[in-house]
């Protein structure tokens, strides 16, 4: 398992290389696959705003590209103040791969934790499987 220390000091790390000139708002997010190994990803914004990447996003992305299609722990730290959640369509997102049970958990800059799960974070979450939404 994967040091939580050492995960949320390596995303203040990249924080700094996240793109995001128009919002200020710098996300770094890791995705730790069913074989335990760390995916980074943060957000790059676009001037055609709606094609901005969130850092889930490029995170997933980084771990498909290294073969990886199952979720255990999804981490985040932003450069907000306090505790932020993926987006709605992150969170779609990671509900497409993640592992049943799969752990979103989230670190501020002030040292404070939290994490729930993706069923937590979207109940009945949209998929193409007949019968395999999951419930909190
Ligand atoms: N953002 C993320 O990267 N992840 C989230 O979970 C929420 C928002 C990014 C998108 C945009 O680049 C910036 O934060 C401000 O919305």
């Amino acid at each position: 398992m994967a040091d939580i220390s050492k995960i949320a000091a390596e995303l203040r790390r990249l924080l700094s290389r996240a793109h995001a000139p128009y919002s200020g708002v710098h996300v770094a997010a890791a995705v730790e696959g069913a074989d335990g190994r760390l995916h980074f990803g943060v957000n790059v914004e676009n001037a055609a705003y709606p094609q901005g990447v969130c850092a889930e996003a490029s995170a997933i992305g980084a771990a498909v590209t290294q073969g990886t299609t199952e979720l255990k722990r999804v981490f985040i730290a932003s450069s907000l103040p306090g505790l932020i959640w993926p987006c709605g369509g992150c969170r779609q997102k990671i509900f497409e791969l993640a592992q049943s049970g799969c752990e979103i958990v989230t670190f501020s800059s002030e040292g404070e934790i939290a994490h729930r799960t993706i069923e937590e974070l979207l109940p009945l979450g949209f998929h193409l499987k007949p019968g395999c939404a999951r419930q909190p």
